[in-house]
């Protein structure tokens, strides 16, 4: 039996996937990857390696969870080294607890390889720090993806009424509808707001507004994107450096 290295990409530069990422990767019998994991790290494998895409378009999956975790499984059976490649971090809504668990419960090594994850890094290229002294204390991270079967929010609006930082993963599709919520929660009309589409990449593109206004600025920007909210987006006005 193989060993699975439950391995995080990064969020899109390839250079921002770790040295032990790029060990893992070019040592790999096989990878597995998706849809968020910059494919041209797949030029790092060896000769021979063989590539498996279950990519996953935000809900959209290609292939259901439960298939993915058997593919992984059914790889370790057959190979010595197993990549499970993910965008960003693995732990980081990237399901890399649901597939460790499938694997230990048949009793296949695993390890996690944590990846920068697109919730920091993405502001970060933007020039939006998720903390910043004298400005926000704390940062969280939530989906803004709801599952469409449910008749009550899952997430509990009530909690963001804090000044932290909040950064919506998957939340584009739902931008009007967080933007509405945290209104009714009494942010104010005006407080700021980012989309950042395709962050990290040479196609990154940040749309900053208010509460009021951003839906309308940035509904029709390419996936992925996420949602910054908080007054540390408007040090992007001193910090942006990547878009330049
Ligand atoms: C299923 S989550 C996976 C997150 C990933 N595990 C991580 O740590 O970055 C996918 C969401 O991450 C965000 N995302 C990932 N890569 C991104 C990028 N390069 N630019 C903007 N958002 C990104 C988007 O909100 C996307 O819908």
């Amino acid at each position: 039996m193989g060993k699975v290295y439950l391995t995080g990409a990064g969020p899109g530069d390839i250079d921002l996937l770790t040295v032990k990422a790029l060990r893992v990767v070019q040592q790999a019998d096989v990878i597995i990857y998706d849809r968020l994991a910059n494919p041209d790290i797949l030029q790092e494998a060896k000769d021979g390696c063989e590539f498996i895409y279950v990519g996953k378009e935000d809900s959209h999956h290609t292939l259901p969870q439960e298939e993915i975790n058997e593919v992984i499984y059914q790889s370790a059976l057959k190979y010595e080294k197993v990549v499970r490649l993910k965008g960003g971090d693995p732990l980081v809504f990237g399901r890399g607890g649901e597939e460790g668990i499938y694997l230990r419960e048949r009793g296949i090594e695993f390890e996690f390889i944590p990846g920068i994850t697109s919730a920091i890094a993405v502001p970060e290229y933007a020039g939006i720090p998720v903390t910043h002294r004298g400005v926000t204390v704390s940062f969280r991270v939530v989906t803004g993806h709801e599952s469409k079967n449910k008749e009550h929010s899952q997430i509990p609006w009530e909690n963001y009424k804090t000044d932290d930082t909040i950064v919506f993963l998957m939340g584009l599709h739902r931008l009007k509808k967080i933007t509405q919520k945290l209104i009714e929660i009494g942010k104010p009309k005006d407080h700021p707001i980012a989309v950042i589409s395709r962050g990290t990449t040479p196609d990154e593109k940040t749309v900053v507004g208010t509460l009021d206004d951003i839906y309308e600025k940035a509904k029709e920007l390419p996936t992925p994107a996420l949602i910054v909210v908080g007054e540390v987006v408007k040090l992007r006005d001193q910090l942006s450096w990547f878009e330049k």
